[in-house]
């Protein structure tokens, strides 16, 4: 179940303690359905929380607002034609205003006494009775034999639902036979109307149960082939066009298409807009084409008919009376007192379904939850089982027009109805679950992304010369390279992007700053290296030595090219990829204090890294910190930080380390803070942005200093060149960064994929750290000698056998001896997997897993490569290879 989309734009859904759940409930008058959508977790109570694609939020500004022929309109229209092959194109708000159309030109011009349909709609139902007209539902089942009997109806309108139709149909033959009965009643002078808001996910399951190779070009034909029997066609855009809102009506019937339009004028808006903003229509358009023109072989409709699937038969399983699973967008069960239920389910879970007559509907917005969410679901749904048939609610308010509906044997209107509890019975102790358990987050846009086949990636890896930086983003599935401005950006960064996008967001972020760090002087940088080149210009002088913890490419280099001599006195463990020691990357504290003793007079600084990038994301003690700044003390040599990592390192702390069990993510950072003189920080990281970096320092002529050097190499120290969206990006990502539940879910992605990984047999660096799995690559290909680059090869063929692109950190990174020219044979040859950060679920990572477990199986298969390029630095980079010939004695 791997979704075919990773998060662009996240939200962090509120928890609520029972009490705050019971005030709202009250507020709404325990109404479950009518509580704002933004206090419940799992909201299943509506479609229009669909996550729009990157394409849909681009059209969001591409909305042309003019009053009449609004380009977006015209966008619609030519498309409808191109897929449906119809001419007019009515847009309307919503369903509702479409439905309210129809019905108003029935009931006027046409003088319906009744409503026939096919299938159930509530709202079709709802006008019937406000117009005081008969509803019969029909049954679809046989439909020539009904025939006689709706003939002697005056009506000559049928509805009918898409999904419906086709759900049941097995065959090809089928598929013949349903059009040729539609054909017969259309005979008999009825007029059909479709609703076909659910049209290319029922066609595009039906070819897929036929047979398993999709013919893209038969299923467009049986688009228009299919449509040509309607004579109006409704479509609600929150279904598989997965829009928030919007509903097109079109036709080949200008007498209808004339009728509505007057309608249309009254009721809606202009014939070009019919009461949506041009962004919504742009939205619908781009959402459209997206939802016929998707990939065939894998593509949202699998993936949600399997999410949908998921539910349903874990819901099933419980014991509780589902209805027929006919569509990927929602179910229901059928229950004696669903409001009742919809309450208890809130309270305990926060979660919500959409309660109407006696049915709990469960609608799915498309691409917003995670499997998580709907185990949170069914984890209430377990507990809540024994109460399922309990009243707790009696009613105590209907609308004037719900008076009426005890006639027809439907209950109450499920949106105005208010209620009451039933005093003296009090609601059932059932066990509150806490929702950030489960999930810290939903989507809220979402980038498409798509697999190719194997003989594809084969042809885009050979042009790549075996590097997987060389190959276009367009052809990777899951893009593991790096975690560095990657992450997906929260609701809250994107709506201050645009607040400050003519605002100076600098104050917003010296607050935030303050309020994280405790740092009073700070300079914002374009990115983290170009804070590492200020800080070491300012602290290092020719000679001096700087201890570091590991290192990273970057900050060696700006250590060196500042004149410094860079001294690695990191733990011993952290070379040894078996060890589990819980702080690999503490510096040796007994290798410093000899080394200082013996050089203070020479030293620049001590530079500790949190969560060790090189080491595997590992992290540093508290304890470390604080031994290594009483060297400092002593000494009086500065101590500063490479904060990158600073959150994923606090987690860490707080999990494993006495004494900080009960501590805060925030109180954490800033006891750590508080040791340290300085700090640069890649705020791609951890701090979730996609650009900027920091200077935090305490020291007011170190800050003098920076900030002139700041105007020689990035911009103005106010903002080191960023922009203010980027600056106010920043100020919400560093608070959102010290989010615990954030982090848990994080850091627990990344050790589920190490688990896996591990469960499989295959070779990783424990313990599993912050941001990346890295593989052993020396185990992993054991009859592969290091010269013949084996994590290079690694990484060549996990991209081969699934798209997933990850990165060499070995014999080719480490590059070659200055003097001898010679590969330096580092000890470590690794593959790093690392995961940006809420863009990928679960089941990404098991995809993941899974593709490099069959790399495994197949290792012996593989020899190694041989460089063909070299470039004169940074090889790593741009350097190509091609396989070596497999000889008998490498597969042995
Ligand atoms: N420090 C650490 C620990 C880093 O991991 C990085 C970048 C930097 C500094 C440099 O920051 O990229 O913003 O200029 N690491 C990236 C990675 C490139 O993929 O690990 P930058």
């Amino acid at each position: 179940m791997v979704q075919p989309f990773k998060a662009k734009i996240v939200n962090f859904p509120k928890k609520l303690d029972y009490q705050d759940k019971l005030i709202i409930c009250k507020e709404y008058f325990y109404n479950v359905n009518n509580i704002p959508n933004d206090y419940v977790f799992t909201d299943l109570g509506s479609l229009s929380l669909n996550a729009l694609s990157e394409e849909q939020y681009a059209g969001l500004f591409l909305g042309d607002e003019a009053y009449a022929g609004s380009e977006n309109f015209i966008n619609i229209k030519n498309t409808i034609k191109s897929i449906f092959n119809k001419n007019y194109v009515i847009p309307t708000h919503n369903f509702i205003g479409a439905t309210h159309l129809i019905i108003k030109i029935l009931y006027h011009t046409f003088n319906i006494k009744s409503i026939l349909t096919t299938y159930h709609n509530y709202y079709l139902y709802k006008l019937s009775i406000y117009l005081n007209l008969n509803y019969k539902i029909f049954n679809i089942d046989n439909l020539v034999s009904y025939i006689k009997e709706i003939k002697e109806e005056s009506n000559k309108f049928i509805f009918f639902e898409a999904s419906n139709l086709i759900e049941s149909l097995k065959t090809y033959q089928d598929f013949i036979n349903l059009i040729n009965s539609l054909e017969l009643i259309k005979k008999e002078g009825f007029k059909l109307i479709g609703d076909f808001s659910s049209i290319f996910s029922s066609l595009y399951l039906f070819f897929k149960r036929l047979n398993n190779s999709f013919d893209y070009k038969d299923y467009k034909s049986k688009i228009i082939e299919f449509s040509s029997i309607f004579d109006l066609i409704i479509m609600d855009a929150e279904y598989d066009i997965m829009s928030s809102t919007g509903t097109l009506i079109f036709t080949n019937d200008f007498s209808l298409y004339e009728l509505l339009t007057q309608y249309l004028v009254s009721f809606e808006g202009l014939h070009t807009y019919g009461g949506l903003a041009g962004r919504d229509m742009e939205v619908i358009y781009r959402g459209l084409i997206q939802a016929y023109d998707f990939e065939p072989s894998y593509n949202i409709y699998d993936y949600k008919y399997q999410e949908i699937k998921y539910l349903y038969d874990n819901v099933k399983n419980i014991g509780y009376k589902v209805s027929d699973l006919t569509n990927i967008h929602y179910f229901y069960i059928e229950i004696e007192n669903p409001y009742s239920f919809n309450l208890l389910l809130f309270l305990s879970s926060q979660c919500r379904g959409l309660a109407v007559d006696n049915k709990l509907y469960f609608y799915l917005p498309s691409r917003r939850y995670q499997k998580a969410n709907y185990d949170l679901i069914i984890t209430a749904l377990k507990e809540l089982y024994v109460y399922k048939d309990k009243e707790y609610l009696k009613l105590t308010d209907i609308s004037e027009l719900s008076k009426d509906y005890s006639k027809l044997n439907y209950s109450i209107d499920f949106q105005v109805s208010k209620f009451d509890l039933i005093v003296g019975r009090n609601l059932p102790k059932v066990l509150e679950i806490n929702p950030l358990d489960f999930v810290a987050y939903n989507f809220n846009g979402v980038e498409i992304i798509s697999n190719k086949d194997k003989d594809y990636r084969l042809v885009k890896l050979e042009e790549a010369g075996y590097n997987t930086f060389l190959l276009d983003s367009k052809d990777v599935f899951i893009d593991l390279l790096t975690d560095s401005g990657t992450s997906a950006q929260s609701d809250e960064q994107f709506s201050a992007a645009i607040k400050y996008q003519a605002a100076n967001a600098y104050n917003l972020l010296k607050q935030s700053i303050y309020e994280v760090f405790g740092f009073d002087y700070f300079i914002p940088t374009h990115q983290g290296r170009a804070a590492e080149h200020i800080l070491s210009q300012t602290l290092i002088k020719k000679g001096q030595y700087v201890i570091n913890n590991m290192y990273f490419t970057t900050t060696r280099f700006h250590q060196e090219y500042a004149g410094g001599i860079f001294v690695d006195l990191i733990v011993d463990e952290a070379y040894k990829p078996q060890s589990d020691y819980p702080f690999k990357g503490n510096l040796d504290v007994e290798k410093t204090r000899e080394f200082v003793k013996k050089n203070y007079d020479k030293i620049a600084y001590i530079c500790i890294e949190n969560n060790v990038n090189m080491a595997g994301g590992q992290p540093v003690s508290m304890e470390n910190i604080k031994k290594i700044k009483e060297i400092c003390d002593e000494y009086s040599i500065p101590l500063v930080l490479d904060a990158t990592r600073i959150a994923e390192n606090a987690f860490f702390i707080k999990e494993r380390e006495k004494g900080y069990q009960n501590k805060e993510i925030k109180e954490i950072i800033r006891e750590m803070m508080g040791y340290i003189d300085a700090a640069t920080i890649s705020a791609k990281k951890d701090p979730l942005t996609n650009i900027s970096g920091l200077i935090l320092v305490r020291n007011p002529k170190w800050y003098n200093h920076m900030i002139q050097l700041t105007t020689l190499f990035e911009g103005s120290y106010f903002n080191g060149g960023l922009n203010n969206r980027d600056l106010a990006m920043l100020a919400f990502g560093l608070k959102e960064m010290t989010n615990y539940y954030y982090l848990k879910q994080r850091i627990e992605q990344v050790r589920y994929l190490g688990t896996l990984l591990k469960e499989k047999g295959i070779p990783i660096v424990e313990p599993i750290g912050g941001h990346a799995i890295y593989l052993n690559a020396k185990e992993f290909f054991k009859h592969i000698p290091q010269d013949n680059y084996p994590a290079q090869a690694l990484a060549a063929y996990i991209y081969l056998y699934g798209g997933v692109r990850t990165m060499e950190r070995g014999i080719v990174s480490a590059g070659r001896d200055p003097i001898t020219k010679q590969n330096r044979h580092p000890e470590l040859e690794l593959v790093r997997i690392t995961i940006p950060r809420r863009v990928y679920t679960n089941e990404h990572m098991e995809y993941v897993a899974n593709v490099i477990f069959e790399v495994y199986q197949d290792r012996d298969k593989f020899s190694g490569l041989e460089i063909v390029y070299e470039p004169p630095f940074l090889r790593f980079f741009t350097a190509k290879f091609k396989p070596l010939k497999i000889s008998k004695t490498t597969t042995t």
